[in-house]
């Protein structure tokens, strides 16, 4: 097994668990119509060269409005789709596993929680199927039914479903929607995992309870010490739980850092649009943004260069050329390195305003304040 490690953003080193390099996939589209008579394959670029590391113990959000491609990044992290191109890597080694007992041995180490927790729990079967299912095809329930019953008591007070006895018997539409995500949360511990993949786990809860939901997670990482991957909307949420931020635009990566830097700090054009468009309770509702001029881009004839060129105020010459590269950048908020060179947890953005550029590539394409 080979084991890396990489500095977190408190300086201290975190072991990496599970990592995509250059992940990379496209949807080929249903032809129609005359383009049944057309040789060329179309198809939706939902994913480029997506590059992340989730490390033992800590927490990374993977934020972006919708269509950028979170699910799928997950869904590819989580073995459910084949990749285009790309590599997924589960301690140093490769991973990949075309369903059966090596799916299995996978999914045991890398489990995923979804969105809605009602679709994902079978309104027919209790809590206890649930967990008892999770446990035994994992290989945790134990040798007999009181070992058995144990783990059931155990995965339940670890969600801070207690006293156990009053939820073990309910039925999913007997709970709420944070009781149900618990019992989701649960399920998902019952293989002992690794690495959680929490798609946008609390945007179909009520907001008075997704703190809690949160909290919970948290208190897994930390005790537990699981990798996890948060998927959100809600950059906000990612500066209170997650200790590394990573933004997604279009199918690709383009900011990434510690939390705090990356929300506080914005490098790149498209976080900085996130963070003036979201809600802040301590800014007036006049300084928060519409959501800047535009729309998100097709993913079939996605735009040259750098993908977001249509929608940004600073657009240059070079931007619709060439896609940039993740450029670092340094406490100042300048740029702090060659292209590329960015160091495992550092503050980058792939955008060319951090770029060593002539000046004709810096030629704007249009005035910053979009006329
Ligand atoms: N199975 C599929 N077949 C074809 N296209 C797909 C498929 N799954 C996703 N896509 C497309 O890939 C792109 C990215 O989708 P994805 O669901 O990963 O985005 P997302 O960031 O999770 O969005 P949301 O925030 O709405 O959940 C979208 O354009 C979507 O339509
Ligand atoms: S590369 Fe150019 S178009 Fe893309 S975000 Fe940076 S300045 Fe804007
Ligand atoms: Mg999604």
């Amino acid at each position: 097994m080979t084991t890396s490690t990489s500095p977190s953003a408190s300086g201290t080193t975190a072991e990496v668990v599970l990592e995509a390099d250059g992940l990379t996939k496209h949807f080929p589209v249903r032809k129609r119509g005359r383009e049944l008579l057309s040789r060329a394959v179309r198809s939706v670029r939902a994913v480029e060269d997506v590059t992340l590391r989730l490390h033992r113990g800590r927490v990374t959000a993977l934020v972006g409005e919708s269509g950028s491609g979170k699910s799928t990044v997950a869904r590819l992290l989580a073995q459910l789709y084949p990749r285009t191109s790309g590599a997924i890597r589960l301690h140093g080694e490769p991973v990949d596993t075309k369903g059966g007992k090596r799916f299995r041995a996978y999914s045991k180490r890398v489990q995923m929680i979804f969105q809605d927790p009602f679709a994902s729990l079978n309104p027919v079967h209790t809590v206890r199927y649930h967990l008892t299912r999770a446990l035994k095809i994992h290989g945790n329930a134990g040798t007999n039914a009181a070992e058995q019953e144990q783990a059931l008591v155990d995965l339940l007070t670890r969600v801070q479903l207690t006293p156990p006895e009053r939820y073990i018997d309910k039925f999913p539409h007997e709970l709420s929607g944070g009781q149900r995500q618990r019992v989701a949360i649960a399920r998902a511990l019952g293989a002992d995992p690794e690495v959680l993949l929490a798609d946008e786990p609390v945007s179909m809860l009520d907001v008075s309870i997704r703190l809690g939901v949160l909290n919970l997670l948290r208190d897994l990482k930390e005790r537990l010490h699981l990798a996890i991957l948060y998927i959100t909307h809600d950059i906000a949420s990612a500066r209170y739980f997650a200790d590394e931020t990573f933004v997604m635009y279009a199918g690709g990566i383009v900011e990434g850092g510690d939390s705090e830097t990356v929300t506080q700090r914005p490098a790149h054009p498209y976080t900085q649009l996130l963070i003036d468009s979201a809600p802040d309770p301590d800014r007036p509702a006049a300084e928060v943004k519409d959501g800047g001029t535009g729309e998100p881009p097709s993913l079939i004839t996605p735009p040259s260069g750098c993908r977001f060129h249509p929608r940004c105020p600073h657009a240059m010459k070079v931007c619709p050329e060439k896609a940039p590269p993740r450029f670092a950048i340094g406490d100042d908020g300048a740029a702090a390195g060659a292209a590329g060179a960015v160091g495992d947890g550092a503050h980058f953005a792939a955008c060319w305003l951090y770029g060593d550029l002539s000046d004709a590539d810096r030629v704007k394409l249009r005035r910053e304040d979009g006329r």
